[in-house]
């Protein structure tokens, strides 16, 4: 992937473009009201541990890690805000504990906040040690907290959707078993099969429990696969997955450690993005938004600063660019 060894990255398709870059740079230089949507899975700001976000220009100025989080998320949610054009949503992830930091941030940059949505996986692992006597200071993780935010309609949402083409979200193209998407996504177990579902499936329990109600009105979704995240890197190296693999060693090509399901991504992507439109994502990683735009026929505009990321991103994009026109042709 020798193209892939410049800071821009693309393929012949023409499809999508990767930025290596950080990202409020690599924003900072996009023509305002240029993007459809922005599709991102931003860090959590869990680990922050202190980091000096308010910077040289505010010193003596104290901000707690939270307080900092915020003001992060707001520089780069204004620099969404500038680039979406007028309507265009702004979907972004989240973890529980700095959700409504990421919220606050993105509100005061100027978007409308316009809903959460929520991903229910329900088989997290927990991410602490049990204490003697049977105590544990955290709860296991089973979903993840989704912004959906707006950049302000000039005039009526019709006026907005004629001038820009944004401004409403596609509810026909997403319907879900035929029902009006909702903002609740269920994932099915990575041990559930065809046939069945694994005895802790949120998927399974809930239609086991109204059955009457089958097909389900809520979409869902399985975590992604090892099979799912590794297509694509066939021609990288194998590397140890350093946050998964204790106590056993594993060994995978795509080592991105927040993969996000390409089935979820796509439903995401498919209800925010007028079609052809164009998705960016300013916190690439693998890029498994960029698939998904691809999947889904827009097109993908990524921004990722780590060079071990972006070499997977492009292996991937590269891959399902291809797999998209074959389908399309
Ligand atoms: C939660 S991960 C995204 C994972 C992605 N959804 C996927 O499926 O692979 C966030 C990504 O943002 C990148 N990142 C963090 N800070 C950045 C910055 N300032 N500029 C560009 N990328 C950044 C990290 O390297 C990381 O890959
Ligand atoms: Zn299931």
């Amino acid at each position: 992937m020798t193209a892939c060894k410049l800071s821009l990255y693309s393929d012949a398709t023409d499809r999508w473009r990767l930025l290596e870059a950080d990202m409020l740079a690599a924003l900072a230089k996009l023509p305002e009201n240029s993007v459809d949507c922005v599709v991102t899975d931003p860090p959590y700001g869990i680990a922050f541990h202190g980091e000096a976000w308010d910077g040289a220009g505010k010193a003596g100025r104290h901000l707690s890690d939270g307080e900092a989080f915020a003001a992060w998320a707001r520089a780069w949610a204004s620099e969404c805000l500038r680039v979406l054009k007028p309507g265009g949503h702004l979907v972004a992830f989240g973890s529980p504990r700095t959700f409504h930091r990421l919220v606050s941030g993105v509100e005061d940059s100027g978007l409308q906040i316009r809903d959460v949505l929520m991903w229910v996986y329900a088989q997290g692992t927990p991410k602490t040690r049990k204490l003697p006597g049977g105590l544990a200071a955290m709860l296991k993780p089973a979903y993840e907290p989704i912004l959906l935010a707006r950049k302000p309609l000039v005039g009526t949402t019709p006026r907005n959707l004629e001038e820009w083409g944004t401004g409403a979200l596609n509810v026909e193209a997403s319907r879900v078993n035929g029902y009006w998407p909702s903002h609740l996504a269920l994932s099915h177990s990575p041990d559930c099969t065809g046939e069945r579902c694994a005895s802790d499936c949120p998927a399974g329990l809930l239609d086991a429990a109204r059955p009457e109600l089958r097909p389900s009105r809520l979409f869902f979704c399985a975590k992604a696969s090892k099979a799912e995240r590794e297509t694509g890197c066939e021609a990288l190296p194998l590397q140890s997955d350093l946050l998964y693999s204790r106590p056993a060693v594993r060994l995978r090509r795509n080592i991105h450690p927040t993969v996000k399901p390409l089935a979820l991504m796509r439903w995401l992507v498919a209800l925010v993005t007028p079609p052809g439109g164009v998705v960016l994502d300013p916190f690439a990683g693998s890029a498994t938004t960029g698939i998904a735009a691809l999947l889904e026929d827009r097109v993908f505009l990524g921004i990722e600063r780590e060079p071990k990321y972006t070499d997977i991103a492009c292996s991937r994009l590269t891959h399902w660019a291809h797999e998209a026109e074959r389908e399309s042709s």
